[in-house]
């Protein structure tokens, strides 16, 4: 794992964007595997800069998230799509028809699962994945468990992440319960990472991540065994490592 630890967010969120920016520049027909959550708005707003700037091209980019709440349609100003619609895709000349989000409207999610693993492998699978940090450790929506769940799959969201996201809704009783989510081994399959990790309140848990056991308790820890893992976080989410 290389480790780049940065002043404060600001920092994190340029050298998160530069690293992406690269693998822009390097190969324009890549597929970037793209997170949501707040960690990651800040790097989306500098790629949005040099876009702007001239020195960025996204014509060419396929993009896969990571999940999306199952029942909110894309519409829906909580939905994961519209997310990355808001923060990212409606600013730079990604191609829509390009942008992939597990389909949080479809009920089957058997069918729901298999297809977005079906996307993902036409498209080549993942080049770049951009990943945050939850609280508990959970990466996409892959939450402390018996083991690492392989592919995209439903998953029950886990009381702390629904008070860590309830920030986003109304009331918390329309944050929605169950989430679609590309699997551990979805997710170990891409050829690099980038993980953005900021705030005190993550210190903790980054520091099991880095220094911990490899376990599905902890589901980022199996980074440790990623060949190519890149981890930009502030001093303060790294003070305890
Ligand atoms: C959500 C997302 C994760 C994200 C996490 C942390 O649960 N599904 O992909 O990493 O929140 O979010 P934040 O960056 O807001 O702390």
């Amino acid at each position: 794992m290389k480790i780049y630890k940065t002043k404060d967010y600001d920092e994190m969120s340029r050298k998160a964007a530069h690293i992406i920016a690269s693998q822009v520049i390097l190969n324009p027909d890549c597929v970037l595997g793209l997170a949501t959550g707040s960690t990651p708005v800040g790097t989306y707003k500098n790629l949005i800069k040099w876009y702007e700037e001239g020195d960025l091209d996204f014509s060419q980019i396929t993009s896969c998230n990571l999940d999306e709440y199952r029942g909110l349609s894309g519409d829906n100003d909580q939905s994961y799509r519209y997310f990355m619609n808001h923060n990212l895709f409606d600013s730079v000349n990604i191609r829509k028809e390009c942008t992939f989000v597990p389909d949080g409207l479809n009920e089957d999610s058997d069918a729901a699962c298999r297809e977005y693993e079906e996307i993902i492998r036409r498209a080549g699978g993942i080049d770049l994945q951009l990943l945050g940090l939850g609280h508990n450790g959970h990466i996409g929506f892959n939450e402390p468990a018996e083991d690492f769940p392989k592919t995209t799959h439903c998953v029950d969201l886990t009381e702390s992440t629904i008070q860590a996201n309830k920030r986003f809704f109304e009331n918390e009783a329309d944050v929605p319960r169950q989430a679609y989510t590309m699997g551990i081994g979805t997710i170990m399959s891409a050829k690099k990472i980038l993980v953005v990790v900021s705030g005190a309140d993550k210190a903790e848990i980054l520091n099991e991540v880095i220094n911990g056991p490899v376990t599905p308790k902890v589901p980022a820890s199996i980074l440790q065994l990623h060949p190519d893992v890149t981890i930009v976080a502030d001093e303060a989410a790294l003070s305890k490592v």
